[in-house]
């Protein structure tokens, strides 16, 4: 008898050290990866690289990252478009999403070249030039210091997918944060309720549809291996997720299962979390043209830097504009003046955080003529 308890100790024993080894080498793996984009341009002064590669911190839907660029070093002039291969064409078969995602870049390069202190002029056109590209940014050294609260503010921006804290948010900082063509909803209003409930009931429409969860989970990244070697995407970290939880998604999850049910039940449950928690909406609003869309992406992403301001974490929640019935009634519904473009859901986090700084090597994108 003594013998076989001595033998149940021994295994329980074994199983112990087993499972401690286990989560030990989970929470090591799970340590968070780290992207190391390549800045180099050959031919670039380096403070316009580092502007650049400020400018690719900017949202975009999917990461995708889906902006092309050509830089002409002598006369100062840049020129950027979308590149038509990155286009989500289920989720954004307009290119709506890529255009308001351009828009964000265009703030984030405005906001960098001015840090480092150039002049800048912005022109966005009507509709893409025979080249495929929307804007010119033309741009000129006029002074030495640099701004590097501004930089520090476009890499402390992120997309928080966590659920946010009870704390209501003030209108006077709903006022602080509510720029040119935005709207802030906060808890307590008749609009706030309809975007919540709207939100949920968009995610489960996108969930049922088999084309939608095959684009997601190509977007998807299942592997530190394959952060680093497509440098896009959406990782565990973007998730949210770190340590052993980072390495048991990985473990568990690929781009197969990512297409299946429970990968789908498990994202309504999140975005079910993410709502409850949610204390406001910001929607921001615009024409319903390629420059409209530039245009909001612009003012989304200015927002999105004063938010950064004043500590309010921020998660896009797009479903509605990509899903019908809502993207055709959400104008009317909410009674804005022009179409709404962008939903934010908006809150307070315990620890702010930073960009996972996820992005792609420029000279991938930028092409340069000297
Ligand atoms: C037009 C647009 C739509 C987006 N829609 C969503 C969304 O519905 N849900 C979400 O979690 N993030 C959404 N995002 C955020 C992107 O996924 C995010 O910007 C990208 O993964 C890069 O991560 P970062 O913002 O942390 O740099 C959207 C971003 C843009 C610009």
């Amino acid at each position: 008898m003594k013998k076989k308890m001595k033998v149940v100790f021994i295994i329980i024993g074994i199983i112990g050290v087993l499972i401690m080894g286990l989560l030990i080498m989970a929470t090591i793996l799970g340590k968070e990866v780290t992207v190391k984009t390549d800045k180099q341009l050959e031919g670039v002064a380096e403070d316009v690289e580092s502007v650049l590669y400020y400018a690719s911190l900017a949202p975009n839907s999917h990461n995708s990252q889906m902006w092309k660029i050509q830089l002409n070093t002598k006369a100062g002039e840049l020129f950027v478009g979308v590149d038509e291969s990155r286009v989500l064409e289920v989720v954004d078969s307009a290119k709506r999403e890529a255009y308001i995602s351009l828009g964000c870049y265009l703030t984030n390069l405005q906001t960098a070249f001015e840090a480092y202190g150039y002049d800048i002029k912005l022109d966005v056109y009507d509709k893409p030039d025979e080249n495929g590209f929307i804007s010119k940014i033309t741009y000129k050294k006029t002074r030495d210091k640099v701004d590097y609260t501004a930089l520090k503010t476009i890499e402390k921006r992120h997309t928080d997918k966590s659920v946010y804290k009870d704390t209501p948010i003030t209108q006077d900082v709903a006022d602080a944060i509510t720029l040119d063509n935005s709207i802030c909803y906060l808890d307590g209003s008749d609009n706030f309720a309809y975007l919540k409930k709207g939100t949920l009931d968009a995610i489960m429409v996108q969930s049922a549809n088999q084309a939608y969860r095959d684009e997601l989970a190509e977007w998807m990244r299942f592997s530190d291996g394959e952060v680093l070697e497509k440098q896009d995407g959406i990782s565990a970290e973007q998730m949210g997720l770190k340590g052993m939880v980072k390495t048991f998604y990985y473990w568990t999850t690929s781009h197969e299962s990512a297409k299946g049910d429970t990968f789908a039940k498990q994202g309504i449950n999140t975005a079910k979390n993410q709502l409850e928690g949610c204390k406001g909406f910001l929607a921001v609003t615009g024409d319903n043209t390629i420059k409209g869309w530039v245009n909001s992406g612009l003012d989304s992403e200015k927002i999105w830097l004063k938010c950064v301001e004043q500590n309010i974490s921020v998660q896009p929640m797009s479903a509605m504009l990509e899903t019908e019935p809502f993207a055709q009634s959400i104008q009317k519904d909410l009674g804005t003046d022009k179409p709404v473009q962008m939903i934010l859901r908006i809150g307070y986090v315990n620890e702010y955080g930073k960009n996972r700084n996820i992005r792609r090597d420029l000279k991938e994108y930028i092409s340069v003529e000297r």
